[in-house]
């Protein structure tokens, strides 16, 4: 009897999900300084520490209430409540557009290198994903993009800035997608635009087939709440609220939520402390000549070549957990550092130059003749 004939009566997961690709972040053991996935690491705002500790039984005992932050969250970034739905972290937007949207055969864009999520959700669906490379400064192939649209185009996920390379993308450009695929959505994820770029958040309702996303899982440092928005025009949305489960959200994030938003004090010194470290990063880079993609972002993409294996170990031997992106598409030999509060990216640019002689680092220039440092 062959494999697959004895298999035939037992429980067999869909054939695209057989055929997923796995995606395995680490689910435990990062004890450390955790530089390796893009977490505000200084905290987050006391404020919510405070209702956290206010908190009574009927928090838990209660199914949660959304809609009093949906309110929330609209009335700080001047939309429509009606255009806002809370989600669990941005990854569950990103679901939930693949659901409402992708029939099977139908085509989905994505530039990459970029955030993993997007691919896995439009895959799980059935739907075919069409990548489209960055060159080898990882700007965004705004043109290639374009070019790529067809008829059969129905969801368009582009990071700004992206992740993991810090890149902006043109708000025209943005726009320009957004009309060349009339029949597709567009999400703009914006999980990291209080750190750079320029946010499109004014246009949606304006542009027919336009979403946004926002998360609270970095500048807010709000991770482990799994808090997220996604931004729609009402009729989309309504469609969006369809698939959604009522109680996506858990109520202790939504309790804290308004505490978050209002106190935009401890937000913006966290983003002047991440703005000093990335300057002071992206400064060290110079001056060792490791080639480095400028970011946008709470994180730095830098290239160290044959070294990038035995730099993250070295670097976890001393505490610090740093993010190994060879595997993405165009990134080969790179690492990914977050920066954190002032005291801990000086420990980083401390530790940083230790690490190098131990490992007998010398610098690499990037196998392609580009240089990204080089405009
Ligand atoms: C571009 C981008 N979008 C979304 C997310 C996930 O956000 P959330 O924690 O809200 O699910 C990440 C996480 O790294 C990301 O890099």
């Amino acid at each position: 009897m062959s494999g697959t004939e004895a298999n035939e009566g037992c429980l067999r997961a869909r054939r695209v999900v057989e055929t997923l690709k796995e995606y395995h972040p680490p689910l435990g053991g990062r004890q450390g300084l955790r530089l390796d996935f893009n977490e505000n690491v200084d905290g987050c705002s006391p404020r919510v520490l405070d209702t956290l500790h206010a908190m009574t039984a009927e928090t838990l005992n209660k199914y949660p209430e959304r809609l009093a932050g949906e309110v929330a969250v609209a009335r700080t970034l001047k939309v429509a409540p009606e255009e806002v739905l809370l989600t669990n972290g941005v990854d569950e937007a990103i679901h939930l557009l693949a659901e409402t949207y992708l029939e099977p055969g139908d085509e989905v864009l994505i530039a990459v290198p970029t955030f993993s999520m997007y691919e896995i959700y439009a895959l799980a669906t059935g739907a075919t994903v069409r990548t489209v490379q960055a060159n080898a400064r990882l700007e965004f192939p705004s043109a290639a993009l374009l070019a790529a649209i067809t008829p059969r185009t129905k969801l368009i996920c582009i990071a700004n800035p992206n992740n993991p390379t810090g890149a902006l993308a043109a708000r025209e450009d943005l726009l320009q997608i957004t009309q060349a695929a009339p029949r597709a959505a567009v999400l703009i994820d914006e999980a990291y635009i209080h750190f750079g770029g320029q946010s499109v958040i004014d246009q949606v309702g304006k542009v027919a087939n336009l979403f946004v996303s926002r998360t609270f899982s970095k500048a807010y440092g709000l991770a482990g709440f799994r808090l997220g928005a996604l931004l729609g025009p009402v009729e989309q949305m309504k469609m969006l609220r369809r698939v959604a489960s009522p109680y996506n959200v858990n109520g202790v994030a939504l309790e804290c939520l308004s505490a978050a938003l209002d106190d935009e004090g401890y937000i913006d010194q966290y983003i002047a402390q991440v703005f000093d470290g990335r300057a002071q990063l992206e400064a060290f880079y110079r001056a060792q000549a490791i080639p480095y993609w400028p970011s946008q972002a709470n994180f730095v993409l830098a290239y160290f070549g044959e070294y990038r294996q035995v730099f993250v170990s070295e670097m976890k031997q001393r505490g610090i957990l740093v993010r190994d992106r060879n595997s993405d598409p165009g990134c080969a030999g790179t690492v990914r550092i977050t920066l954190g509060n002032r005291q801990q990216n000086a420990r980083l640019l401390r530790e940083l130059p230790e690490v190098l002689a131990a490992i007998g680092f010398t610098a690499q220039p990037l196998p392609s003749a580009a240089a990204p440092e080089a405009r």
